[in-house]
């Protein structure tokens, strides 16, 4: 049977953990010349703008021996009202697998259920899952383990800190989580994870209070991709929520900094922080490709 990725919890933490350690292998090379993916396509459906999602993928897929075809919605059927079930019914007869970055999560649900083929969230509303399988890679790298790492994330609790949520209940890390109120991350999520994990995952209105011994401080962006009409409100709203020198200092003396990308320089992060040597921001994107390379493997070969 197909299986799809449109959130960490639709893999076990056995399996998370499989996938991280083929990630760090390829990353050192291993098997760079084999070709697993030759005679294979992947569709990748993008109805926002990307850089590290879209290229990790299409030079991830290239380098496994496989095809990668970049389709703008409103160049497809799709943006002239072709519905997501037929579309999704029709290309499971082209291709191997699709990659969709979309506003709505209901939507690649629906779509995951007409396709035959495995489907991958590339983001959405809800969730980043891709993204934080590359966190996760990071801190092992920087710091050897998941488990019992404290993580504390500050900004909104937008789909990147929803996937962080799942990442923490299943690997074990303990996560504090600083927003405003009114930003929280979706209490769905939140309530699941809390009563599955055995893990801390908590929500910690003060930054300085959160930042306190943290072994991993992240942020990202106040202003999601879609909520560019709010930006006057939230930019009020975040104001005190900065990853800046002060709440770097509450932190763990060899804490590191991670932000997704891309990153509003000024904004959640100050320039000093991700530029420091505390940072491994580019790590972390780096990561997308090794660990995304070792999700295609999982998913169409396995
Ligand atoms: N972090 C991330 O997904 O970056 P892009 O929006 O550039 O793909
Ligand atoms: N939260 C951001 C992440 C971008 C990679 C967004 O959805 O725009």
């Amino acid at each position: 049977m197909k299986r799809d990725f449109l959130r960490l919890k639709d893999l076990t933490s056995d399996e998370i953990e499989l996938l991280l350690k083929r990630a760090v292998e390829l990353k050192s090379g291993k098997d760079a010349n084999k070709c697993p993916l030759i005679g294979k396509s992947i569709g990748m459906i993008f109805e926002k703008a990307s850089t590290r999602t879209r290229v990790s993928f299409e030079v991830g897929i290239y380098q496994l021996g496989g095809n990668s075809i970049y389709l703008n919605p409103k160049d497809m059927q799709l943006g002239r009202g072709e519905t997501i079930e037929d579309t999704a019914k029709t290309l499971s007869r082209y291709l191997d697998a699709v990659v969709i970055r979309t506003f709505s999560h209901k939507s690649l649900v629906d779509f995951a259920s007409s396709s035959s083929i495995p489907v991958i969230n590339g983001l959405s509303d809800l969730h980043h899952p891709c993204q934080a399988l590359a966190d996760m890679m990071t801190i092992i790298e920087k710091k050897g383990r998941l488990n019992g790492i404290n993580l504390t994330y500050i900004g909104d609790g937008n789909n990147v800190a929803n996937s962080l949520i799942e990442a923490a209940s299943m690997m074990m890390i303990n996560l504090k989580i600083s927003c405003p109120e009114g930003f929280e991350p979706d209490a769905g999520i939140l309530k699941e994870q809390k009563a599955f994990s055995k893990s801390e995952i908590k929500i910690v209105r003060n930054p300085e209070e959160a930042a306190i011994g943290a072994d991993v401080l992240y942020t990202d962006v106040w202003i999601s991709m879609g909520q560019e009409k709010e930006e006057k409100q939230r930019k009020k709203k975040f104001k005190g929520y900065q990853l800046n020198k002060e709440i770097l200092s509450f932190a763990s003396k060899d804490a590191i900094v991670l932000h997704c990308l891309p990153a509003h320089r000024g904004e959640e992060i100050t320039d000093d922080i991700i530029d420091s040597p505390q940072s491994v921001v580019f790590d972390q994107a780096e990561n997308r490709l090794h660990t995304q390379k070792a999700l295609l493997e999982f998913l169409l070969l396995s």
